[in-house]
């Protein structure tokens, strides 16, 4: 017998997590518990200034533990500062690692721990479960409402001579724990705040129509699509309201834990893709395509679209099915334009000369596989232009 949809075998990973305000102070006491004689940090410049990497190390520093600080780490981060971070992190006699930032920095920490323990380059570990020996214990704090990848498999590295973004799928990248304090939030800006929010909307919506998706990712991801479209325009606006603040941050982590687990789609593997040719922000890229992916997928899966329309509040009823539809897509287009991203992929320095490249690399990403309406190369170099 053929077991519902709903019913295929699904498993479910998550790192331990504490959620919630004064959440991050505990860094000092899971490193002690995880046996730490000397911690490798792992943050970046921005993090360090607005305070939030002192506030982890005076936590290490109640418990005695020594440490070291690394924060070469560039917004996307490259696979030659991942081999400069082991380097460090060897050389320093660590045995704990704790990633203070937004994805940069806990995508990075993810590298030095798997390189640490495998004795390879960072890039031989690009696909799904290629990495054989689990890093050292690793501890993140997030410090964006967004990436989530202080709860994924995933880790994105560039590679700096052949300026491709590898994605790294594997369970020996779901960190140890995650320590999930939303007032590090407070101190995003408005353009930061709008970005990675819309990076974590574009999870829960690829999450909720990946065709690896269950009912428990299920939950997670639409929950994820009710809370940011609730409150990511009043977090913009209202930057030091903690409940605005607090919700994206759930609604982060409920994105996470369903995009780590069901995957995601044609929209990440098309900014993975843009990302490692042209430095955009991971959020932006991903906003910049999500409304054409959505249009090439509709058909394929429209309940989960209309699921998707009405857990952003349309009333679909109202509606025959293409009306419904255009109603779900101008949902999205206008919730990413409220939010300042606005323009085309020219405007940020792609040239239609790229397009058949960048469609070459973006077709074998990882996240393509999931995606519910098989791409040829052709539809990926098609949608790139609508999106020039
Ligand atoms: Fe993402």
């Amino acid at each position: 017998m053929t077991p519902h949809k709903s019913y295929e075998l699904r498993k479910f990973v998550s790192p331990e997590f504490v959620f919630g305000s004064g959440s991050l102070r505990l860094a000092g006491r899971y490193a002690t518990n995880f046996g730490a004689s000397k911690v490798f940090v792992v943050t970046d410049k921005g993090v360090i200034e607005a305070g939030w990497t002192r506030q982890v190390t005076d936590s290490l520093e109640e418990e005695d533990l020594p440490f070291i600080v690394f924060s070469n780490v560039s917004p996307n981060p490259r696979s030659d500062e991942v081999m400069q971070g082991v380097k460090l992190y060897r050389e320093a006699g660590c045995d704990v690692i704790v990633a203070v930032g937004g994805g940069s920095p806990i995508d990075c920490a993810k590298g030095i721990g798997i390189v640490s323990t495998n004795n390879r380059d960072v890039m031989e570990f690009e696909g799904v479960d290629q990495i054989p020996i689990p890093g050292p214990p690793l501890i993140c704090i997030p410090t964006t409402a967004g990436s989530s990848a202080d709860l994924s498999q995933f880790a994105i590295i560039t590679d700096l001579p052949s300026h491709r973004k590898a994605a790294l799928v594997s369970k020996m990248l779901v960190p140890d724990t995650s320590l999930i304090d939303p007032d590090t939030t407070l101190t995003m800006p408005k353009e930061l705040t709008a970005i990675t929010g819309l990076d974590a909307f574009t999870h829960a919506v690829e999450a909720y129509v990946s065709n690896a998706s269950s009912p428990i990712t299920d939950l997670f991801a639409l929950n994820a699509v009710r809370l940011i479209t609730s409150n990511l325009l009043k977090a913009i606006d209202e930057p030091d309201n903690m409940d605005y603040r607090s919700n994206m941050m759930l609604a982060s982590l409920e994105a996470g834990l369903a995009f780590s687990n069901a995957s995601l789609g044609a929209t990440h593997a098309m900014a993975h893709s843009l990302g490692g040719v042209e430095d955009t922000p991971h959020g932006e890229s991903n906003s910049l395509l999500l409304k054409y992916v959505m249009e090439f997928n509709y058909d394929a899966v429209p309940q989960k679209y209309e699921a998707i329309g009405e857990a952003m509040g349309l009333d679909l009823k109202k509606y025959d099915y293409a009306g419904g539809k255009n109603a779900v897509l101008e949902a999205v287009a206008k919730l990413i334009e409220a939010c300042g991203v606005r323009g085309t992929l020219a405007q940020r320095g792609v040239r239609r000369e790229d397009i058949p490249r960048l469609s070459r690399q973006a077709i074998k990403d990882v996240c393509m596989v999931t995606n519910p309406r098989p791409m040829s190369l052709e539809d990926v170099e098609r949608i790139y232009e609508r999106a020039l």
